[in-house]
Parts: structure tokens; C-alpha cells; sequence
């Protein structure tokens, strides 16, 4: 671990190979839930910080599905949610009696899958499921709890696999424990 990338990495909570094993194991789960429908599934990434769980769970994904991208912008990459999210990309396709389910990276107070629950309602969706990759459980500031999540992890700041400090990092491979202790050495 020489490179400046993983400096900012005081402890690995999940390794690769866990967020791997883990997601393949949601995967399994939502393929038995959605395997009978009749509408359309459209599994909407919230961007950017949910790419990586995306597209890994969607390799084990065995339904046929549509995809689409929103993008919400509510942390700004700081150690503290804004509460407001901000619609700042919307999705292309019509989810009109259609069945969506929302991939997150991480739920954090829950603004984010709250505000775009409410949101793909509006839109016509015939239900609305959230899948996460981590659930904060200390942190909560709304009632909504992620449909499916791989991990529960507690109130640390965390980067890695999609998670960002200030817009980078988000390509480690794995998910740790920022060390608020060296973002200034990082910073420079
Ligand atoms: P919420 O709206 O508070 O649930 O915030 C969700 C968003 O905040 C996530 O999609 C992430 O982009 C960001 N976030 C929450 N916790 C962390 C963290 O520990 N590291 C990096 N980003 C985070
Ligand atoms: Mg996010």
C-alpha cells in the first residue's frame, strides 16, 4: 500500500473479496423477489458513488432488466450530509408502471432514498425498492430504511468502492475507514 491512494485508509472493514461474496448473495435474493413479474424492472444507479456496487450486482443480476443513471448531489463530498438533495441529472427511460429499484452506495441520514423515492412516484412507478451496498444505522435523520443492503457499518467516514473524499478515491477496491487524522498530509 505505497501509493498516496490508499493513504487515507486507517482500517479495511470490507475487503474485495467481502463486498464481492456479499453483493453476489444480494443479488440471489432480488433475482427470487423480481423473477415472476410482468412489467418491466429498471434498476436505477444513483450516481457516482453507487458504480461499482452497480455494475457488480448487476453481473449476477438474472432477470432481464432495464438500467438507467440518476445523479443527486447532497454530500458534496464532505463529512457531513446537507439534508437537501438536488436532482442534478434525471433518468431517461419511463418507469410508468414499471418496477424500480434504486441502487445506492451507502444510506447515510436517508435524504437521498427519500427524496428519490418520493420522486419515482411522481414518475408513475408501480413499486419502488432500494437496494444498498452499506447501511449507516447510527446516522438516520428519516423513517426509510434501504429494502436490501450487503453491509451495516457504523457512523464512521468511509471511502472506497464508490465512496468519495473531495471527488476521489472512489476506485479503491475495497471499503475503509477514513483517517481524518492524515487529510491534511493527503490534502497537499
Ligand atoms: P444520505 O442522503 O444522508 O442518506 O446520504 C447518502 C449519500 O451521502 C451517499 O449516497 C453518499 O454519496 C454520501 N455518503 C454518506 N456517507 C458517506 C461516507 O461515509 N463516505 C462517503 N460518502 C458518504
Ligand atoms: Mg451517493
Amino acid at each position: 500500500m505505497s501509493s498516496k491512494k490508499h493513504l487515507l485508509a486507517k482500517k479495511i472493514l470490507f475487503s474485495n473479496r467481502d463486498i464481492e461474496e456479499g453483493t453476489r448473495k444480494l443479488a440471489s435474493v432480488i433475482n427470487q423477489d423480481y423473477s415472476n413479474l410482468k412489467e418491466d424492472v429498471v434498476l436505477v444507479g444513483v450516481l457516482k458513488g453507487a458504480i461499482p456496487f452497480f455494475s457488480l450486482l448487476l453481473k449476477y443480476i438474472d432477470f432481464e432488466c432495464i438500467i438507467d443513471f440518476c445523479k443527486v448531489e447532497s454530500f458534496n463530498g464532505q463529512a457531513k450530509a446537507t439534508g437537501k438533495p438536488i436532482l442534478k441529472t434525471d433518468i431517461e427511460s419511463d418507469i410508468s408502471g414499471k418496477h424500480v429499484i434504486v441502487i445506492e452506495d451507502i444510506v447515510d441520514a436517508g435524504y437521498t432514498l427519500e427524496f428519490l423515492i418520493s420522486h419515482f412516484k411522481d414518475l408513475g412507478a408501480k413499486t419502488i425498492k432500494t437496494a444498498a451496498l452499506l447501511n449507516k444505522l447510527e446516522t438516520r435523520k428519516v423513517n426509510i430504511d434501504p429494502d436490501y443492503h450487503v453491509f451495516d457499518v457504523e457512523s464512521h467516514f468511509l471511502i472506497g468502492f464508490g465512496l468519495d473524499y473531495k471527488e476521489k478515491l472512489r476506485n479503491l477496491d475495497y471499503i475503509a475507514i477514513c483517517d481524518v487524522d492524515k487529510l491534511k498530509i493527503w490534502d497537499k
